[in-house]
């Protein structure tokens, strides 16, 4: 215990923010807060700015300048209205920033940098309950409210585990990570009262873990952790939670409390690989890799990962259907996107085994026999555990040219598919090497090594 204790009061004096780097903040936030209110008198647009998220609750990391300011407006506001006022308001207030732009995930809001820090810029709905939102966002002052009245003592609690879930990598709630929101986490601590105490429940959860801090939940869902959310009895805040995320940390928890150790803390630096280590792992591993490469689509993170993750899922599926076996897949973004596949081999025999009706089935079983009497097979229609076979010449016994004549039949997300459309490569082992991007070489090792 006394090691955790020392090995957390370390942690926290690198991550927390310091007296002057929070004043900083303080100020930049009112000045951005009291800019915005003016430009809305000024053009009588009835709204005001509030500062929310980790940055409002002190349980923000040092260095990670993160603030999220909202402009509020009456709930009786048209959506349309909403949109248009709050960002003509955002990006009045945006141009006088070094430099920003505008993101559309469900909601249309503007991401500036002023003096340094990120700033999200933010159009909501004041409604009177966080069960009465009109867009996803409206939430959120609720949730400042709650944890603003319940957190106070606790913040440092909140911040050492954060920097745990970024440290062994599952911190974040967008859809690329799929991991622990900043809210979740102020949730975790607030249940269970402390970060050890965290990690010591974590390490005993199992699939289908339900925690109703407010004891109000009405509805049931099928997530691997469940929280509701106390300002929305019908709301899971862990909904984005992968069950592979979630089960990283359990067993991250139980690891930690048998060996505590300051390593947890950090983000592990990944060494690019080289041409040869590459070509190394692939012989030894006697696997065949696949890479599907197209220009990015012009998107928001949360919009382009969902759509990244259901094209390996089609392709893999096609894979299967054409008999190539899928070891492992994974995608990877940034100006160019990738899709990767390890298969048990990218070449298949010639032959393929086409299994027919069973021989008492009889008007298939005759409509089978009529089918292949031709002569472009390698055999007669013949018998076996009851049922009718044929061998014959497989229709792709490449797994690249499988996916460069079938990928548009696929199910690839509309952004995706015009990039694809547009053109593609398929890189088979060697050929991925013409990759030559850091980041992406530092993936690779991650999906060798997970
Ligand atoms: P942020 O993503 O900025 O998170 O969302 P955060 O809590 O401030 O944490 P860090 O320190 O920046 O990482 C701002 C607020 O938006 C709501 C939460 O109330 C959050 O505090 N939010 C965000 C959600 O409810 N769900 C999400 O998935 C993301
Ligand atoms: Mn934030
Ligand atoms: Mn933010």
């Amino acid at each position: 215990m006394n090691d955790i204790i020392s090995i957390c009061n370390s942690v926290l004096s690198r991550i927390k923010p310091t007296e002057a780097e929070k004043s900083r903040l303080a100020t930049l936030a009112e000045s951005i807060i009291l800019r915005i209110n003016a430009i809305a008198e000024q053009e009588s647009i009835s709204a005001s700015a509030q500062l929310v998220g980790s940055s409002a609750r002190g349980t923000w990391i040092s260095g990670e300048h993160d603030l999220d300011i909202f402009i509020m407006f009456q709930p009786d506001v048209e959506r349309k209205e909403l949109e248009e006022k709050g960002l003509y308001i955002a990006r009045k207030i945006a141009g006088e920033s070094q430099s920003f732009e505008e993101r559309y995930a469900e909601h249309p809001y503007i991401h500036a940098i002023f003096d340094g820090f990120e700033v999200d810029l933010v159009p909501a709905f004041k409604v009177e309950r966080a069960s009465e939102i009109k867009s996803a966002v409206d939430r959120t002052p609720f949730h400042n409210i709650y944890v603003s009245s319940m957190i106070k003592g606790l913040e440092d609690e909140v911040l050492v585990l954060k920097q745990f879930l970024k440290g062994i990598g599952v911190y974040g709630s967008e859809l690329k990570t799929q991991g622990f929101s900043g809210y979740l986490v102020e949730l975790l601590v607030i249940n269970y009262g402390s970060f050890v105490k965290v990690l010591e429940n974590a390490c005993e959860w199992k699939s289908g873990i339900s925690i109703d801090i407010e004891k109000h939940g009405t509805l049931v869902h099928k997530d691997p952790m469940i929280v509701v959310d106390p300002t929305d009895p019908a709301r899971n805040v862990a909904a984005v939670l992968s069950l592979n995320n979630m089960c990283v940390f359990m067993d991250m928890a139980c690891e930690f409390l048998k060996n505590p150790d300051e390593a947890y803390f950090s983000v592990k630096t990944v060494k690019p690989l080289d041409d040869k280590s590459f070509n190394d792992i692939l012989k030894a591993r006697g696997t065949s890799l696949l890479a599907i490469e197209f220009a990015t689509p012009d998107v928001v993170e949360d919009v382009l990962f969902p759509q990244l993750y259901k094209v390996r899922e089609s392709i893999h599926e096609m894979f299967e259907r054409y008999d190539f076996h899928v070891y492992n897949k994974s995608v990877w973004a940034q100006k160019t996107a990738v899709v990767l596949f390890e298969l048990e081999s990218s070449k298949l025999p010639h032959v393929k085994r086409h299994t027919g009706p069973q021989v008492w089935a009889k008007e298939h079983a005759q409509a089978f026999k009529s089918k292949y009497t031709g002569s472009d097979t390698f055999s007669n229609v013949f018998i076996r555990d009851g049922r009718f076979m044929v061998e014959i010449p497989r229709k792709y016994d490449r797994a690249k040219k499988l996916v460069e004549s079938e990928i548009l039949n696929c199910a690839l997300g509309k952004h995706i598919a015009s990039s694809i459309k547009k053109e593609f490569h398929v890189l088979e082992d060697e050929e991925i090497l013409n990759i030559k991007d850091n980041e992406f070489r530092k993936y690779l090792r991650n999906f060798f090594e997970k």
